[in-house]
């Protein structure tokens, strides 16, 4: 068998496409969607990153303010800002890049994000909200799977899925969103006594772990759907290019269905920022 693509670049444009018609109705009511996106640092991925969710706002007719800090800025500085962006009637959206400089505080700063305006879907109320089943904002690259999924029709309801990777950004999540829809969910991580018996066992194969071509083809059953969350370059001896976490050649042999990177999950994390900010600006203005 050789898998389908599930590919992320055109389900994203499909849905850019659609949002353009919702900001275009909420500015013209007085509420263009506003994101604000703070990159403490210089980590050339977050720089990348950031610009590609500023240049997708600009696209969508979402206004975007991009503030930089310098690697030593101080927490009382990073927190200041929030607090004013918190106030701010424009921004709908308040987004800080991770990873922050070591000295900083993470947790702090994202609880410092008004929830209403936590489009990351990080803060502990909006975590908490998703661990009832009651989700407020979702994390967008766990969101944007669950997009890719059901737009190939992918219920996960009664299948075993797996996710490689724990961490709040998308293991953890991922685990609440294919539990809420009624999956047999397992969570492996470094820690994972043969992690490979385990991924062979999923029906749904979501890897996050940013470890280079770490899923074979061994670990996959046949027939699988392989979701490959990992954005990891090689170094300049094997060519500098882009590589998820699946070794992409020898596991679309095996799957049924396997997302690319790039071209996979990527495209669909900044949509659902995307989504998440113009929701922020629609229940503002209906507040
Ligand atoms: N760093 C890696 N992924 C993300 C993300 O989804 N949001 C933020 N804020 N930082 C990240």
């Amino acid at each position: 068998m050789v898998a389908r693509l599930i590919d992320g670049k055109v389900l994203a444009d499909e849905l850019r496409a659609a949002f353009k018609t919702r900001v275009a109705a909420l500015t013209a009511r007085g509420h263009c969607p506003g994101l604000a996106v703070i990159l403490a640092g210089e980590d050339p991925a977050s720089q990348v990153y950031v610009r590609n969710k500023v240049n997708a706002c600009e696209a969508a007719g979402i206004f975007s303010m991009k503030i930089d800090f310098p690697p030593n800025v101080s927490q009382e500085t990073l927190l200041a800002k929030i607090t004013e962006l918190n106030g701010d009637p424009a921004i709908h959206g308040i987004l800080v890049q991770l990873p922050l400089p070591r000295h900083i505080d993470e947790a702090a700063v994202l609880e410092a994000i008004a929830p209403e305006k936590d489009v990351d879907g990080f803060h502990a109320v909006n975590s908490g909200a998703l661990m009832q089943g009651q989700p407020r904002f979702i994390p967008c690259t766990p969101y944007g799977v669950m997009k890719m999924l059901e737009a190939n029709r992918i219920d996960p309801a009664g299948k075993e899925a797996v996710i490689i990777g724990r961490s709040n950004i998308v293991g953890k999540p991922m685990a609440l969103l294919l539990l809420g829809a009624s999956a047999t969910v397992t969570v492996c991580h470094s820690k994972t006594r043969d992690l490979a018996a385990h991924a062979r066992r999923a029906d749904i194969l979501v890897a996050a772990i940013g470890k280079p071509r770490f899923v074979t083809a061994d670990m996959v059953k046949p027939g699988a759907v392989v979701i490959d969350v990992g954005i990891n370059r090689l170094p300049p001896e094997e060519g500098g290019k882009l590589c998820g976490d699946v070794d992409f050649e020898s596991v679309k042999e095996v799957a049924s269905l396997i997302t690319p990177v790039p071209g996979g999950v990527g495209p669909m994390t900044i949509t659902m920022l995307l989504a998440n900010t113009i929701e922020a600006a629609q229940r503002r203005a209906e507040a």
